[in-house]
């Protein structure tokens, strides 16, 4: 969704600007723009990609040391450079990342004033608002603080005024934003990514926090006024990593980089010869060892994620789990169980869903929890309890690939540390698994190898308007996040189906145009999803089934089969299976020649609801 950069520094600031906004493309938008201080206030905004953004600053000549940039995912307003920020107010301005749920009262009140708007969105208060204040008190910084004590919603924005040429404001509610320390210049951003350029020191500024920044110094006070001090992080993450290298696109390498990010998830646990609850949190042991039920919060494929765990959850653990869409769980009546681990799940750690999920969870008393997140110091991660980091990296492409299957890999632990707290494991069992989970890296390279059969396959996809997904168990939310990926990328539409369920409606859908991806490993079920199979062929449909090695399919014309390497793959199977859905909806796309990383109507990290 939205990104914010600024920066304060003694050499001119548009590079650095606009490459922190390419390296937020990747969260989606449909706008973009900046505003530069040099002797006055220089703003340029367009439609479309920051390259088009880019152009227009090489043809205005804008250059200086003092700027904030912004790309626009639209909400309040059309896609169009009057909605573009940043938003102008006399001689300061804004960009805003968020939703100001009273802009219709501010914008009256602020009419009345004798402001006038030009664009349609809920940010051109915020500009006017802090005008009015500023006009007030002449003082940057109070005007920002009396402006956002009246702001309803979630924001971080940042400011630059014409009267302060070495100066940016910004502050944050709800929505993240982080100060980029450098040596002599300092920057804000809204992702860590957009800085790694120019830096890997950084603070994260805290609920109501309002920063004052300069060239050489950086203050912070919180919502109450108080000096506050913030705690300076070195990231992890270092600016080659959002680099395509050699790849076509960020989906393909995030496919192929997944043995590399399992391993680094694992990387603890499977150093040691015991499952070990502190992989959770230093007081894990504690908290896990209370819980009578888990319930999961998240959305999309981290959702997917959650279902998979509710089946190992109550298989191997022997613990009651559910997985809720935090849209619906946040809205819904609910009953409370103050013993069950909640956990959220999400790459991003700001899906404004799950977090508000999460809070509700809590506000009905529910306080063991735990965040499984791919990013540091997100919001989930610091309103959790307990966190276990997935370690995929930056994950660019707008479809999840390798940020699912390390989730899958911390539920796998997450399985392994209750169902050892809660005596469900031998000594022997608590051996094999951690041998499973050593071998997973090297299986999902195997698999990654059947990419050229997979491929072939989707050829035939391109021209289909449909396609239904069949799993049976844990696998029939792998299913679900197969035709979830396929229908993302390639606006396919597909849908998923427990294989069980197809009589009971949608083998109604099935004909000869309606291929259907099969998932077989070789499990208890296997027999009936043969069965399964059977009615959609006698019903003309092209099965494509991805089956475990030992699986005994007849293949023919109108039954398709990749095999993947080996036996059953017992509590690894749904992540490689996985493996398998993530190539052919990649490829299958690649034939459409759509958007494969930037999918029309999407953004990475949804931060409003
Ligand atoms: C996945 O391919 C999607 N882009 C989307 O469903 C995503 O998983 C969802 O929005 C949740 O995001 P999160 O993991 O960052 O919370």
């Amino acid at each position: 969704m939205c990104g914010i950069v600024g920066a304060v520094a003694q050499r001119n600031v548009v590079p650095i600007l606009l490459e922190g906004l390419r390296r937020l493309e990747y969260r989606g938008y449909d706008s973009a723009g900046l505003v530069i201080i040099n002797g006055g206030l220089k703003r340029v905004r367009s439609v479309g990609r920051v390259a088009g953004l880019e152009a227009a600053c090489t043809a205005h000549q804008v250059h200086g040391n003092l700027g904030i940039a912004h790309t626009r995912w639209a909400t309040h307003g059309v896609p169009s450079e009057a909605n573009a920020h940043p938003h102008v107010s006399g001689s300061l301005a804004v960009v805003h990342n968020g939703i100001i749920e009273n802009h219709e009262a501010l914008r009256i009140r602020l009419k009345a004033a004798g402001f006038t708007f030009t664009s349609e969105t809920d940010t051109e208060v915020i500009a006017h608002l802090v005008e009015l204040y500023y006009r007030q008190t002449q003082d940057l910084l109070a005007a920002t603080r009396a402006a956002v004590a009246e702001l309803e919603g979630a924001y971080a924005i940042g400011i630059v005024c014409e009267d302060s040429p070495n100066r940016l404001i910004c502050a944050r509610k709800g929505s993240p934003l982080l100060v980029g320390l450098g040596i002599e210049e300092n920057f804000i951003a809204s992702d860590v990514s957009a800085l790694l350029p120019v830096t890997q020191r950084v603070m994260y500024l805290e609920e109501g926090d309002v920063a004052d920044i300069g060239l050489l110094a950086v203050s912070v006070v919180d919502a109450a006024g108080n000096p506050v001090d913030r705690s300076v992080h070195i990231s992890e993450l270092s600016a080659d990593m959002a680099e395509l290298g050699n790849y076509r696109h960020f989906m393909q390498k995030e496919i192929h980089e997944q043995p590399r990010a399992l391993t680094d998830t694992l990387l603890t646990a499977v150093a040691q010869e015991h499952i070990q609850p502190e992989w959770f949190g230093f007081d894990a042991a504690e908290v896990l060892g209370k819980v009578n039920a888990v319930t999961f919060l998240a959305c999309g494929t981290s959702y997917h994620a959650a279902k998979v765990a509710t089946y190992w959850l109550e298989a191997i653990a022997g613990i009651p789990a559910r997985a809720e869409i935090a849209s619906e769980y946040r809205y819904r009546t609910s009953v409370p169980n103050p013993d069950a681990l909640i956990v959220t799940i999400s790459q991003s750690g700001e899906t404004a869903d799950t977090l508000a999920a999460l809070n509700h969870a809590k506000a009905l008393g529910q306080d063991k929890t735990l965040t499984i997140c791919n990013v540091p110091e997100s919001a989930l991660t610091r309103a959790s309890r307990l966190k276990f980091l997935t370690r995929a990296g930056p994950e660019i492409g707008v479809a999840s690939t390798k940020a699912f299957t390390t989730q899958l890999a911390a539920l796998c632990l997450l399985t392994l540390v209750l169902a050892k707290l809660r005596g469900r494991l031998s000594v022997e069992q608590e051996a094999a698994y951690l041998a499973e989970l050593r071998s997973m890296p090297n299986k999902v390279q195997q698999v990654l190898a059947l990419e050229p059969q997979v491929e072939a396959w989707s050829q035939r996809f391109a021209n289909k308007h449909h396609a239904l997904f069949l799993g049976r168990g844990v696998h029939y939310p792998i299913a679900l996040e197969g035709a979830l990926k396929l229908k993302e990328i390639s606006y396919i539409h597909a849908e998923a189906y427990p294989a069980g369920e197809l009589k009971h409606g949608p083998l109604a859908l099935v004909d000869e145009d309606m291929p259907v991806i099969t998932i077989a490993p070789n499990d208890q079920l296997i027999e009936k999803l043969k069965s399964n199979m059977q009615e959609v062929r006698a019903r003309g449909g092209e099965l494509y089934v991805f089956a475990d090695g030992d699986v005994h399919i007849e293949e023919s014309a109108f039954v398709h089969v990749i095999r993947l390497p080996g036996g059953s793959n017992g509590l690894l199977s749904p992540i490689l299976h996985t493996v398998t859905l993530q190539m052919l909806s990649y490829h299958a796309a690649l034939q459409k020649g759509t958007d494969v990383d930037k999918p029309r109507n999407l953004a990475k990290s949804v931060t409003v609801e």
